[in-house]
């Protein structure tokens, strides 16, 4: 191990900064966390590893003037890229190793601080690309953990803490309230003033006890790095939308009851914050009756919030206002009502899930198929 640790240190000091940057480094000793992120959206965010993003930055007006300013928050690890628009020059993506990288493991590990704005919020990134932040309670007074090596047992053993490739913080309280998130998935405005989305947070559902790392990145089975032994690391697949759905179902109650006309459906929301929270999302609720061995789909309930202008809805750019909003809020539990008549030994089968893009703007944007419905949660009751 000791000989391990030198090389790579030694192959490392060699490295140019811009290496340093690429997630591929991270691999070496966090083999489990670089796969997970590897499958996830954040490294997919970018036009060429996301089909939705891309189509909808081909319609977007900002593609004709040439300015990708969705670099801020999909890839912004490209220095160029980000250099570019800083200085209001043309800045458009081409196809890279940044790009291919997107929300890349320093996007996050290099965050001191979130600066906040009405069209959407800014990360302040560390100066010191060399120190990474992150969360340990046992820790938590450590602002510049080194590595270092001590030998015990007379000389035979050597003991190591820290890491010979970057010094760790673990004294920033974004990385245990989840607040670290929020420089990217706070709010967006548009040039009208309109909150294109949201992540509003109910209240009192965001402490170091519940927030959006403990639902988002539970903690799962392997050690997170390899040069130190831990039973279990975050989960860094960020389980969302698109990306491993089933893991957040626990987060959705369904709930029967009959009642003297028909019966009532109760869900619960149990995340911190609005289903679904991108615009393109629909979620349903879908409610069977299977009686008598005959399937009779009830009417499916939507849950939306649909923006647009004039009373019509409009592509997110051009929107003004939003023309009506039925989505579950954060931790809010709402009751339907349906009024058919049940029987003994009738079944019903209840299924809340969505839309990853709105089945009715599918065809506008070339996206039918990613217009499936997707189950997040479905329960079977049974009349007595
Ligand atoms: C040469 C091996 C090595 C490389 C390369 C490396 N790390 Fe580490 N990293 C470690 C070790 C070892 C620890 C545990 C240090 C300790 O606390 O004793 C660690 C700890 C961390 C932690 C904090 C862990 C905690 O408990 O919260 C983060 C975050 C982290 N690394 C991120 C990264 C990122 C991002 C990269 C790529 C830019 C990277 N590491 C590259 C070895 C490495
Ligand atoms: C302030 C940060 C921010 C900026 C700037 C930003 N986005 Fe995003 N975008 C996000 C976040 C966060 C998500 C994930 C939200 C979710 O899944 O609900 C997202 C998701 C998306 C999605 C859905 C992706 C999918 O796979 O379904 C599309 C489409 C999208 N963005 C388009 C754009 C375009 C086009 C631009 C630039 C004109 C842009 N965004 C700029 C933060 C941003
Ligand atoms: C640097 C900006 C940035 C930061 C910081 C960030 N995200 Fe994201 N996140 C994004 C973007 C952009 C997307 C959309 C990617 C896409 O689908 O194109 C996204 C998507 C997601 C998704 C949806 C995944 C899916 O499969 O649908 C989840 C969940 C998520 N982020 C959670 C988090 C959490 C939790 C944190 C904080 C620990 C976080 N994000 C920090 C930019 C960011
Ligand atoms: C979207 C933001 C985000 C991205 C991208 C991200 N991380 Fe993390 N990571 C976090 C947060 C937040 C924590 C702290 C969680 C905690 O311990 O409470 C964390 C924790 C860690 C830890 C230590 C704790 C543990 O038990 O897992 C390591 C090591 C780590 N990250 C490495 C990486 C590497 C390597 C990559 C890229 C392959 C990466 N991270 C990408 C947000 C991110
Ligand atoms: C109590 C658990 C919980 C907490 C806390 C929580 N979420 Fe979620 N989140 C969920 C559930 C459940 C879903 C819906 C499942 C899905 O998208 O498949 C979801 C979905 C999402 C999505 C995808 C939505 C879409 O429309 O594409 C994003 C992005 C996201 N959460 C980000 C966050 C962020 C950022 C925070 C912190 C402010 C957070 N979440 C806090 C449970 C939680």
């Amino acid at each position: 191990m000791k000989i391990l640790a030198t090389l790579l240190l030694s192959s490392f000091s060699l490295m140019a900064l811009s290496q340093f940057q690429s997630s591929q480094v991270c691999k070496k000793c966090h083999p489990i966390i670089y796969k997970e992120h590897f499958a996830s959206q954040h490294r997919k965010a970018s036009i060429y590893d996301d089909a939705i993003h891309k189509a909808v930055w081909d319609k977007h007006p900002l593609k004709k003037k040439g300015v990708y300013k969705c670099a801020k928050c999909h890839t912004p690890n490209d220095q160029k890229l980000i250099e570019a628009l800083k200085n209001n020059q043309h800045a458009m993506p081409t196809e890279n190793k940044a790009q291919h990288e997107g929300v890349s493991c320093v996007s996050c590990h290099n965050i001191v601080n979130i600066e906040r704005h009405s069209k959407s919020n800014t990360n302040i990134t560390t100066r010191n690309k060399k120190l990474l932040f992150s969360a340990r309670q046992s820790e938590k007074n450590i602002s510049d953990k080194k590595y270092e090596t001590k030998k015990s047992m007379f000389g035979f053993m050597t003991k190591q803490s820290g890491s010979p490739f970057h010094e760790i913080n673990f004294t920033n309280e974004l990385y245990y309230n989840g607040n670290v998130c929020m420089g990217c998935h706070s709010h967006k405005e548009n040039a009208h003033g309109l909150k294109v989305c949201e992540t509003t947070i109910a209240p009192d559902a965001n402490s170091e006890k519940e927030n959006c790392i403990t639902c988002h990145m539970p903690k799962v089975e392997g050690s997170f790095s390899t040069m130190t032994e831990s039973k279990t690391h975050r989960f860094h697949g960020f389980s969302g939308a698109i990306h491993k759905p089933k893991m957040l179902s626990k987060y959705i109650h369904l709930n029967f009851k009959q009642q003297e006309k028909g019966f009532a459906i109760t869900i619960k929301n149990k995340a911190s914050h609005p289903l679904m929270l991108h615009p393109l999302r629909v979620a349903t609720l879908n409610v069977t009756l299977i009686s008598n061995k005959q399937k009779i789909k009830l009417q499916p309930h939507t849950f939306v919030r649909v923006i647009g202008t004039k009373n019509k809805p409009s592509p997110p750019w051009t929107a003004t206002q939003v023309l009506h909003n039925t989505q579950l809020k954060g931790k809010e539990s709402r009751t339907i009502h349906y009024n058919t008549q049940l029987h003994t030994g009738d079944e019903i089968v209840v299924t809340f899930g969505y839309y990853i893009v709105n089945p009715k703007m599918a065809p506008k944007l070339k996206l039918e198929k990613y217009s499936d419905f997707v189950i997040l949660k479905q329960e079977r009751f049974y009349v007595k």
